[in-house]
């Protein structure tokens, strides 16, 4: 449904934008109808520019996107619109989503002139009851409030129910949860776990190992920019082979601490020798290690275990 292939994103940084930053290299990999994939990586390493770039709020700099078999970058005003009543996103701070002067259910009267301009009152008022019901929100708690006067949670469970009036194929979850409390955590996951039964794709954008294990089907790990292992999720967390990857596994970051640039502690790994800093955009291809298990290495044992000597 959702194909990424040799995806690459350069930003132009620095003074008069005369360098160039890396920040996703060559990345691909496909998201199925009912399947969540949770892309995993450090602070920087480009998750959030994929969401970007597969929702088209930042174009690509080389490689296709394609959705149901249409290359999104092709897609022009109606075909557009049409585009995102299947795909959407919501990010990591539900805050910045909605504007403070305006009531929060805005968001979705908002979808409501876009899309179903036709669409009678009574009927609108169905559809919204239901789509706060498949997000266990009360109507009564919800609508009509200003956005302070509802709690991060609430406000993120009202952004995927704006997503779901539009009955989206593709939801992209970037960071959902991270400024949720640890039991309104569950209830998004629940949340993303019956969406996905009723057949959405899901992308799953974290840097919290624990929580990309609960939900994926697939997993994506990216180390700065990189897709550096992926697969199966029970695949990858169960055998986790390249470096970075057990390294993460060894060192859930803590709560509220940043997590940023983890030094490898499993190697040596001549992928690492070669690429100390990984500014070579030519790192090595993902090889197969398992039945759906791939993983970037120079240095592949006989084993299919990477960072042999
Ligand atoms: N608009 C931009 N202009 C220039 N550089 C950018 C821009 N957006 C992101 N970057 C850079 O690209 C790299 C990847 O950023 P990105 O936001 O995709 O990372 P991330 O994995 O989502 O990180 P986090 O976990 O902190 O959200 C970073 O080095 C970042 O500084
Ligand atoms: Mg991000």
């Amino acid at each position: 449904m959702l194909k990424l292939e040799g995806v690459s994103k350069t930003y132009k940084v620095g003074a008069f934008a005369r360098q160039d930053l890396a920040a996703v290299r060559d990345v691909s990999f496909e998201l199925r109808p009912g399947e969540v994939v949770s892309l995993i990586g450090e602070s920087g390493s480009g998750k959030s520019t994929i969401g970007r770039m597969i929702l088209r709020l930042t174009s690509t700099t080389s490689g296709t996107i394609t959705f149901g078999g249409k290359d999104i970058a092709t897609l022009r005003r109606g075909a557009l619109r049409d585009y995102y009543r299947e795909a959407q996103g919501v990010f990591q701070d539900p805050f910045s989503t909605y504007n403070p002067v305006f009531k929060a259910d805005r968001v979705l009267t908002m979808i409501r002139q876009s899309y179903f301009p036709d669409v009678g009152d009574a009927d609108w008022r169905t559809r919204v009851r239901e789509a706060l019901a498949a997000v266990s929100l009360n109507p009564d708690l919800v609508l009509d409030k200003y956005p302070h006067q509802l709690s991060g949670g609430q406000l993120q469970r009202l952004l995927i129910a704006r997503a779901l009036l539009l009955d989206i194929k593709l939801l992209v979850a970037d960071e959902v949860i991270s400024m949720l409390d640890a039991s309104t955590r569950i209830d998004v996951l629940n949340l993303l776990a019956d969406l996905k039964e009723r057949g959405l794709a899901v992308l799953f954008i974290t840097h919290d190992l624990s929580l990309g294990n609960y939900l994926a089907d697939q997993t994506v790990i990216l180390r700065r920019g990189s897709i550096v292992e992926r697969g199966a999720t029970a695949e990858v967390f169960g055998d986790p082979t390249h470096p970075y990857t057990r390294t993460l596994l060894s060192s859930v970051p803590r709560l509220g601490e940043r997590w940023t640039d983890t030094e490898l502690e499993h190697g040596p790994c001549r992928y690492h020798q070669l690429h100390p800093d990984g500014t070579d955009p030519a790192g090595p291809a993902l090889a197969a290690v398992g039945d759906d298990h791939f993983v970037a290495c120079f240095a592949l044992g006989e084993d299919r275990k990477c960072g042999q000597p």
